[in-house]
């Protein structure tokens, strides 16, 4: 324990292309469990990735090698005033021979990294140390997982794993993301409730009985619908990660009344089960604009972004309800990087006001990969749910 009755518990996160790192203080448990933020970072890889128009798993893995101590050195320096007594636990010496063999052959840029930073001799008053498991990207997920075990060897610290869709479960119960050093309580949320996870990697729709009780009621049985925004948008010609631009381009088309030229179609809508399915409006979208050739202007795309934007909203919104009904749910709880979807959260709210029942919805920094949300799920359910951990050999992207 770092202060009287507090704990201070470092998450970490590279399931995909964010490295991440953050650190929070917890007290109490169950119903009287707060936590505060002291400090949570995110460095997106975006930028690297777009030339592949997807997240290359390799790229990810050295990045997150290269990047994921200059992180903690920042975020220990950014949280230090917060921190109580940094380097209180004295220092060790590290052993670089012993660290090579074992990080060198699979990490050469996380042996580099560790190699070269002396910060890492003071031992920070960290109680534990929260990090994904999973599901994601093995090499990504490998390199957040191996500086862990670094860290843990070298400062004695325990480890907690944590899934990374329970994680953006969590994250979206959390109040503020800000690093104001105020303590909060976790959304008190009636139970049972309906998660719906939406990522560029995962549809899902959850019965949560309790955190860290789940069971999928229903998720894609191809693209999950981040991805079909990310395909969809990359054959328009707009940017990586597709979403938000493909989202910009369809609120352009609302503001001037510009319509589909096309319609496309509305995925399982009508298979009367909780599935998913994405890559036929993909494919749609590739014939809608082979069959378009020169007609294929700005105006037409953003008439195309709107009516795919529709498809999804539509597609969602239905499967929502459903689960609704079919769990009896007192909640609604959203989680991931789809969850920045302005119309998709406004469909949301609608659907929640409609059945009574509150919703909760992650902030900005909280939709996309962060690891704010993973420290406090490892802090809040130190057991992750079989059923999640299952399915945590299931990749991202196509
Ligand atoms: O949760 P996340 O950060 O990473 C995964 O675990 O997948 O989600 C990233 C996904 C990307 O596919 C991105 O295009 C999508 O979230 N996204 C959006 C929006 N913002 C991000 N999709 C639609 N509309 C948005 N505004
Ligand atoms: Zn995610």
């Amino acid at each position: 324990m770092s202060r009287a009755g507090t704990k201070l518990i470092l998450g970490i996160e590279t399931s995909c292309d964010e490295t991440a790192l953050a650190l929070i203080e917890t007290r109490g448990e169950g119903a009287s469990f707060e936590c505060r933020v002291l400090g949570s970072l995110v460095h997106s890889q975006a930028a690297l990735h777009s030339a592949y128009g997807g997240v290359y798993p390799s790229l990810a893995k050295r990045e997150h090698g290269k990047n994921l101590v200059p992180l903690l050195h920042k975020l220990l320096i950014e949280t230090s005033e917060l921190m109580p007594a940094t380097g209180a636990r004295g220092e060790v010496a590290i052993d670089l021979e012993k660290l090579k063999n074992e990080v060198a052959p699979q990490n050469p840029e996380l042996y580099e990294a560790i190699a070269g930073a002396a910060f890492l001799k003071h031992i920070p008053a960290i109680d534990l140390i929260a990090v994904t498991e999973g599901p994601g990207l093995e090499p990504a997920l490998w390199t957040g997982i191996t500086f862990t075990r670094v860290l843990s060897e070298i400062w004695q610290i325990p480890v907690v794993p944590v899934n990374h869709m329970e994680g953006h479960v969590v994250g979206s119960l959390i109040p503020s993301d800000a690093t104001n050093g105020a303590w909060q309580r976790l959304s008190d949320i009636p139970l049972p409730a309906v998660a719906f996870l939406i990522s560029g990697g995962h549809t899902q729709l959850i019965r949560a009985e309790k955190l860290g009780h789940y069971e999928i009621l229903g998720e894609t049985v191809d693209d999950a619908v981040g991805e079909a925004f990310d395909k969809a948008a990359r054959l328009l010609g707009l940017g990586y990660p597709g979403g938000p631009y493909l989202s910009k381009m369809a609120q352009e088309a609302r503001d001037r009344g510009i319509d589909a030229p096309v319609k496309l179609p509305r995925p399982m809508l009508a298979s009367g089960d909780l599935k998913f399915s994405f890559s036929g409006l993909k494919t749609a979208v590739l014939y809608a604009v082979g069959k378009a050739g020169d007609a294929v202007s700005d105006d037409w795309k953003r008439g195309l972004a709107r009516e795919f934007e529709d498809a999804v909203v539509e597609t969602l919104e239905k499967k929502l309800r459903k689960a609704l009904d079919e769990v009896g749910a007192g909640s609604i709880i959203v989680g991931g990087g789809v969850a920045a979807n302005h119309v998709i959260r406004e469909h949301f709210k609608t659907v929640a006001s409609e059945y009574g029942i509150p919703i909760y919805m992650p902030s900005q920094h909280l939709s996309g990969d962060n690891a704010l949300m993973i420290a406090v799920a490892g802090a809040v359910n130190p057991k992750t749910s079989k059923e999640l951990r299952a399915h945590g050999t299931k990749k991202l992207g196509s």
